[in-house]
């Protein structure tokens, strides 16, 4: 990663101010090179390296299978993409929930081999010892609180969470406990606007919503979702600004035609 004088890079500090200031944060999951590079020059402030490459990238189900490794690879090559965006990275399920000094080794190897700029851990009170000791040798991370992908074996189902005010106390002593810890930031994934309001007020850290209605400090959407690459995941959060899908089978329909009409490559396409 070479280090631009003239981009002016969005740090976690970077953050603080636009919450402070009243400026949304707006924050997208990239997995690979070439996207990354068009989101960061688009002017994106936070590229999630999402362990929903699992599922949108590996076809997997859940999040749950893909590794450490797999998420190096993938943050990796996002780095290279990026001059300006401040790039935070999932610690997937299995590295962190162990004990504190696992995951600490886990949230390591993250900075080291990809040169990403913060990770990101689903979970409150549960993982606090982690939290302590990832942001004690000084790596910023991010919290994930409310449909916590990772446990959703124990949820059984992706349907909005924290309706139920004994799991909503519960969701604002966790946002506190993971801001006192020392959170840059945290995801809120699916839970009711009115208590993402209240949640977001309460904080002097950015809260990232998505699902979570417009009164979080900023707003994340996985990149297949609002580019209509996925077509068959339809929440209603969902605003899809694309329909890569029918564009692209459209466009390689037609390269199969033109191949099979032996009308590609034509003359000027030839040497
Ligand atoms: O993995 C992911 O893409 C995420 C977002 C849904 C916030 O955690």
């Amino acid at each position: 990663m070479s280090v631009n004088k003239e981009i002016k890079r969005i740090t976690t500090n970077t953050l603080q101010k636009m919450k402070a200031n009243g400026e949304k944060v707006s924050m997208i999951t990239a997995y690979d090179f070439s996207f990354a590079r068009i989101f960061d020059a688009a002017g994106i402030d936070v590229i999630l390296v999402g362990d929903s490459a699992s599922n949108v990238m590996a076809g997997h189900e859940t999040t749950l299978p893909i590794t450490l490794d797999q998420m190096i690879y993938h943050a990796s090559s996002v780095i290279r993409g990026v001059s300006r965006s401040l790039v935070v990275v999932d610690l997937p399920f299995g590295y962190y929930q162990s004990n504190s000094k696992e995951a600490l080794a886990s949230a390591i190897r993250i900075m080291k081999e990809t040169g990403a700029h913060a990770v990101k851990v689903e979970g409150g009170q549960e993982i606090l010892e982690s939290v302590n000791r990832i942001v004690a040798a000084g790596i910023p991370v991010m919290g994930h609180l409310g449909l916590t992908p990772q446990s959703i074996y124990k949820f059984g189902t992706y349907t909005v969470r924290a309706k139920e005010e004994a799991e909503a106390n519960k969701l604002r002593a966790d946002a506190k406990l993971l801001e006192q810890a020392g959170c840059f930031g945290m995801v809120l994934e699916k839970i009711p606007a009115q208590l993402a309001k209240e949640v977001s007020e309460s904080l002097h850290v950015p809260t990232i919503g998505i699902g979570a209605g417009k009164y979080c400090d900023g707003q994340v959407l996985v990149m297949h979702d609002m580019l209509g690459i996925n077509t068959e995941f339809k929440p209603r959060f969902l605003r899809q600004y694309l329909n890569l899908h029918e564009q692209v089978t459209g466009a390689v329909k037609q390269y199969i035609t033109d191949v099979k009409r032996n009308d590609f490559p034509n003359e000027q396409e030839q040497y």
